[in-house]
């Protein structure tokens, strides 16, 4: 099994297992990052690896209440599992980055990471990664939290777009979404 396949299965299991991010959320992401890579000539592996890779501990530290540290587990967690795969260093590096930076608290080092951060802010802007987040939200918290969390989530992620070929489609998303739920009373 190549890094891909390996990055999917270690993605579902964990989201399998701990219950976020929900799978077909990150699905969304990951094509939309393989879009990206496209348009800007990346490498669309370490680009769909990174997106199934970037919230692989997001489930666990929120189980635990610890959300903020998911980026930092994350990191640890990939480590060791991209060097069971035997990925070459340039590779692993350029993955690490794309978790690392996925929240823009550290700069990015490669192109694929600025794609993945980016391919994850549609996570939330784009209206059909919305009613995702909305669906699957709706398993765990009450109709305002899940709304709640949409609203935190579309402007943190509005901030965070950084791609030229992204900003366009974002601001209308942005737009789109922020007057869908400004309709929720
Ligand atoms: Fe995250």
């Amino acid at each position: 099994m190549g890094l891909v396949e390996e990055a999917r299965n270690f993605c579902k299991q964990m989201a399998e297992e701990y219950g976020a991010p929900p799978f077909p959320h990150t699905e969304f992401v990951v094509k939309k990052g393989q879009e990206l890579a496209k348009k800007l000539h990346a490498d669309e592996s370490i680009v769909i690896a990174g997106c199934y890779l970037m919230d692989i501990e997001l489930g666990r530290a929120l189980k635990e209440g610890k959300q903020k540290e998911h980026v930092k587990m994350g990191v640890e967690i990939a480590g060791p599992f991209l060097d069971k795969l035997n990925t070459d260093s340039k590779t692993k590096e350029k993955i690490l980055n794309c978790i690392a930076a996925h929240h823009g608290e550290v700069p990015h080092t490669c192109i694929e990471s600025e794609i993945v951060k980016n391919a994850d802010n549609f996570r939330f802007l784009d209206p059909t990664g919305a009613m995702i987040s909305l669906f699957y939200h709706a398993k765990d918290w009450s109709f305002d939290q899940s709304i709640g969390i949409l609203r935190q989530k579309l402007e943190e992620k509005h901030a965070l777009v950084t791609l030229d070929i992204c900003k366009g489609e974002a601001e209308e998303d942005y737009r789109l979404v922020k007057a869908f739920l400004d309709k929720i009373v």
